[in-house]
């Protein structure tokens, strides 16, 4: 696989610095090693950097860096939907609110493929506030919601091509706001949340969605929280949550996804690197690259989903 590195230094999307040290911890930490000992080739095209911002408001009185963040969503689009005719691109973030970015990119490209697009999101929380609901006005709070195409989001662009709620699944949800949550319960998203996870496991919740990908032809896009993990073993993050993932189930999904051969776009996020110990929460998110991109330790033949 051809693997793109597309750096996403964003920080503005919440209120604690150090998001935009992330795509420099993922480089230290080895992420294109990684890549290129499993035998793909890397291109790391730098950082993005939003040209200009243009003034913008919105009514929610909350709401922060409006134009900063509306400034990032037009630049990463570009470079997203840029990128994705070329191989895989790996977005490295940056705080959550990147994703209104690669999303669009990646679902404008799928419309241009005439393929449909497939979202995991594996994360604490499900982010599908709205510009309007938001109370915190942190803006890594909405992605998922606009890739939804969602209302309530009339400072930014019209969404390319909204992702249908069947196409979007959610891991390892377990921090909901009311506003979201009455939200998501008009939609067909699937929210695997810590319950499920806790009786079903994780792989069979994912391998049943794997199976509509495949179906589909669908082109299929993961989001990768850096709190979907538990904070005890990744620590450098400003949201943490207990009762995350655990290193083993966390591996086991991108062991799972990288057996699928499905996955065509990646975002790593909200990583703190101001808030790590030693660098671990960068390595192990590098090692779960890893891991999704071919790292095993026995080879098996690939079960059939
Ligand atoms: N729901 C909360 C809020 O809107 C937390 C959002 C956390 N999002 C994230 N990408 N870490 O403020
Ligand atoms: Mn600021
Ligand atoms: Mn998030
Ligand atoms: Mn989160």
């Amino acid at each position: 696989t051809h693997c793109i590195l597309v750096g996403a230094p964003v920080d503005e999307g919440q209120r604690r610095a150090g998001c935009l040290m992330g795509p420099a911890a993922y480089r230290v930490a080895g992420l294109a090693r990684t890549l290129a000992e499993l035998g793909h080739t890397v291109e790391d095209r730098g950082d993005v950097a939003p040209t200009h911002t243009r003034d913008q408001t919105c009514a929610n009185p909350a709401v922060h860096h409006l134009p900063e963040v509306i400034a990032w969503t037009e630049a990463l689009s570009a470079a997203a939907s840029a990128a994705m005719p070329d191989g895989l691109p790996i977005f490295l973030g940056g705080d959550h609110s990147l994703s209104l970015g690669t999303v669009s990119g990646v679902a404008a490209h799928a419309k241009a493929a005439g393929r449909p697009l497939f979202v995991i999101w594996l994360d604490a929380h499900s982010d599908f506030h709205s510009v309007r609901t938001t109370t915190s006005g942190n803006l890594h709070g909405t992605p998922m919601a606009y890739a939804a195409g969602r209302a309530g989001f009339e400072p930014f662009p019209p969404f390319p091509a909204p992702v249908p709620g069947e196409n979007i699944c959610m891991f390892g949800i377990r921090s909901v706001d009311p506003a979201e949550h009455a939200s998501l319960e008009e939609t067909e998203i699937t929210v695997n949340d810590m319950r499920v996870l806790d009786e079903l496991g994780i792989a069979a919740p994912l391998r049943a969605f794997l199976d509509l990908v495949r179906a589909q032809n669908g082109l299929l896009h993961v989001s990768l929280d850096v709190d979907f993990l538990d904070p005890s073993i990744a620590p450098a993050v400003g949201t943490t949550v207990p009762g995350g993932a655990t290193f083993r189930e966390a591996h086991l999904v991108c062991e799972l996804l990288h057996e699928s051969r499905l996955v065509t776009s990646l975002d790593l996020v909200e990583l703190n690197p101001f808030l790590d110990e030693r660098g671990r929460t960068a390595k192990l998110m590098v090692d779960l690259v890893g891991s999704l991109m071919g790292r095993k330790v026995f080879d098996r033949p690939t079960r059939s989903f």
